[in-house]
This record gives structure tokens, sequence and C-alpha cells, in this order.
């Protein structure tokens, strides 16, 4: 059976990065019918250091930005991680499986640590077990992530198969990444060469689920691009990357490929085709932001929410962590 898991950090607020190549897609495979289990994943977030008010602050912020954007909390989990205590539990047994080989290859520890890795917590380090123990708690079979993910979801399947192989069970599934759409990498509206990040110093760089119209109007009108038309043709953005980007951009926000938005702006200068994506950005992200500050105003419900989320949660994942110290050879006697 199809069960769908996913999750996003709460370490700060979400970026159109997160809402095209996650969270919009999220809510199209609820809507598809498809079980789906989705995750604030607050224990990642502490791996680098989070002023407490703060995390609870955009914690609820994530959850109302996720049921603005259409996740219905009847038909899919939606739950903060720290409430289900199977994915710590998990993960420490993957900490017994995973090798330290196998992390000291993953980009994202290396991007964040930088130069200085003695001094980043050993949770940063550790954090992809973590990751694969979230996804495996559920077995769930498909992952929806941006492409920044991938090689995550692929250290997730090196421990389902070799915790399978070392227990002789076959037990975890091999879970799928579903990397899908026209903007599964989101990249800076300053630099169409790195990824559009919630923790990239310049504003600028990125939209917030919290901006409002005037912001998201003057963001997209500012940012880099050069200054040739657009091609007739996707090939001609080869080398573009700050156009591309827009023009991605635009595909995911309209439901459309990118080759369809080429063909509609064939020969269009930026000072039409960006006023035409804010028109389109503001249109699509301003009903989101209004809902979620309504949301808001009421935090109480949305803890409840997740409460309730993370009630279900642990129904799925308290058996599978039963069986899991089981076939470890853990004794349970109370
Ligand atoms: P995080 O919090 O960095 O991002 C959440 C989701 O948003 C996607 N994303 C982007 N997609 C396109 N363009 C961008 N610029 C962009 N920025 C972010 C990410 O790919 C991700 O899908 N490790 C994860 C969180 C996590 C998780 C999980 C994900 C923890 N456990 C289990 C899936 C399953 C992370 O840091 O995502």
């Amino acid at each position: 059976p199809t069960r769908i898991f996913s999750g996003i950090q709460p370490s700060g607020g979400l970026t159109l990065g997160n809402y095209l190549g996650a969270l919009k897609r999220f809510v199209q495979k609820q809507d598809e019918g498809i079980e789906t289990v989705y995750c604030l994943v607050d224990m990642h977030a502490i791996t680098v250091w989070q002023d407490p008010a703060k995390l609870r602050q955009q914690t609820r912020e994530a959850a109302a930005g996720f049921i603005a954007a259409g996740i219905d909390p009847a038909r899919s989990i939606l739950f903060n991680q720290s409430q289900v205590t199977a994915h710590v539990e998990l993960a420490w047994i993957f900490n017994t499986v995973a090798r330290m080989g196998w992390m000291s290859r993953m980009t994202q520890f290396k991007d964040k640590a930088g130069k200085n890795s003695e001094n980043v917590s050993l949770g940063l380090f550790a954090y992809p077990a973590l990751m694969a123990a979230d996804i495996l708690a559920y077995k769930a079979t498909h992952v929806p992530v941006g492409e920044d993910q991938k090689q995550h979801i692929e250290l997730t399947r090196d421990i389902a198969l070799k915790f399978n192989n070392d227990y002789g069970v076959n037990f975890f599934p091999i879970t799928e990444p579903v990397i899908e759409g026209a903007a599964t990498r989101v990249m800076s509206l300053r630099d169409g060469t790195k990824k559009m990040s919630k923790s990239d110093p310049s504003d600028q760089s990125r939209i917030n689920l919290t901006d409002d119209a005037d912001t998201i109007g003057k963001k997209i009108r500012k940012a880099k691009t050069d200054a040739e038309p657009l091609p007739d043709h996707l090939d001609g953005l080869k080398d573009r990357p700050d156009a591309r980007n827009l023009v991605n951009i635009y595909a995911a926000l309209a439901d459309m490929s990118a080759d369809a938005v080429i063909a509609e702006y064939a020969g269009a200068q930026f000072g039409t085709f960006k006023p035409a994506l804010a028109d389109l950005a503001v249109a699509k992200l301003e009903p989101i932001t209004s809902e979620m500050n309504r949301l808001m105003q009421d935090p109480a419900e949305i803890d409840r929410i997740l409460g309730e989320g993370a009630d279900r949660a642990d129904a799925i994942a308290r058996p599978v962590m039963d069986e899991v110290y089981d076939i470890v050879g853990m004794i349970r006697s109370r």
C-alpha cells in the first residue's frame, strides 16, 4: 500500500521554494486520496541553535501555512516530530546501522558544517539517520521532496536495506523519492545558481509565505536577470540560470510546463514578464498568506490540531517500533 511521508524544518519561515518544491505537492498527493503523513521536524531544527520562543512560533506558523495551503488535518496527518517519540527511538537504532562513511558524504552536512566541522553539533552529523527514522517509522513508500533532499532519501534506502540484511528480515520498504514538477529546485532571486533558502542572509533572495503583495511584487521586479528577451525555445535558457528560474517559478505557480510558459512569452522582455509573474505570484500566494495570518490568531487551536495529528501518527509508528525492538533483540517486559 502507498503511504506518503514528508517533513519540513520549522527553522525559519516557509519560502516559495518550500511551497513549490514541497507543500503544494503535499496538497496534491492528499487530494489524490493517498494516505499522507506530514511532519514539522522540530527535532531536526535544533541541530543548529534555535531560540526556543521563535522555534515554537515558527512551528505554529508552519502548521498554519500547511493548513492555509490546503492540507486538511482530517485527511492528512499533520503533527510536530517531538510529540511522537518513535522518531528518536528509531533514529538511535539507525545510528547503529548507518556507517560513518555514508554520513560523511552527505552534501547538506558538508554545506552546513562548512570548513569548521569541529564545532557543529553531533546532531547535525546524525541528522540523516533521524530523517530515515521519520520516514521508516511509518514504513512510508513515497517521499515528495525538492531536489536537495534526494541524497538523504538515497541514504534512507541504504539504511532500510542494511537493516533488513543485518537482521535477516524483509521489514522496511525501500522508499521512493518523488521529485516532480517545474520547481524541484527554486533558486535565489539574487543568484540563479544558488538555492532559494530560508537561511540566506538576504531577504531579497527569497519570497516568504508571510510576505505581503507589495513585497512580493518588489522582490520579483528586482530579481536578477540578464538583458535578453525570453527565447522561443527552452533550450535558449540553458546558460541563463536567473531567467530559467523565473520561468520555472511561473510554470509551477500556474500549473504549466516550462515549455508552455516559453511558448506563451517567446520574445517577451523582462519588463513584460516580471509584472506578469508578480501578478501571478500575488494571486496564488496572497490567499494563503491571509489565511495563515487568520489561523495564527488562535495558537491554541493549532496546538490542538498538532496534538491530534501526533496521536494518529503515534498509532501507526508505535506498533512499528514494537516490532523493531523485537527484531533487534530488546527485552520488552513492561
Ligand atoms: P527543508 O526544511 O529544508 O525543506 C522542506 C522541503 O522543501 C524543499 N525545498 C525546496 N524545493 C525546491 N526549491 C527550493 N529552493 C527548496 N528549498 C527547500 C525541500 O527539498 C524539502 O522537501 N531534511 C528535510 C526535512 C525532513 C524530511 C524528513 C523531508 C526531515 N525529515 C523526512 C522528507 C522526509 C529538510 O531539511 O527540508
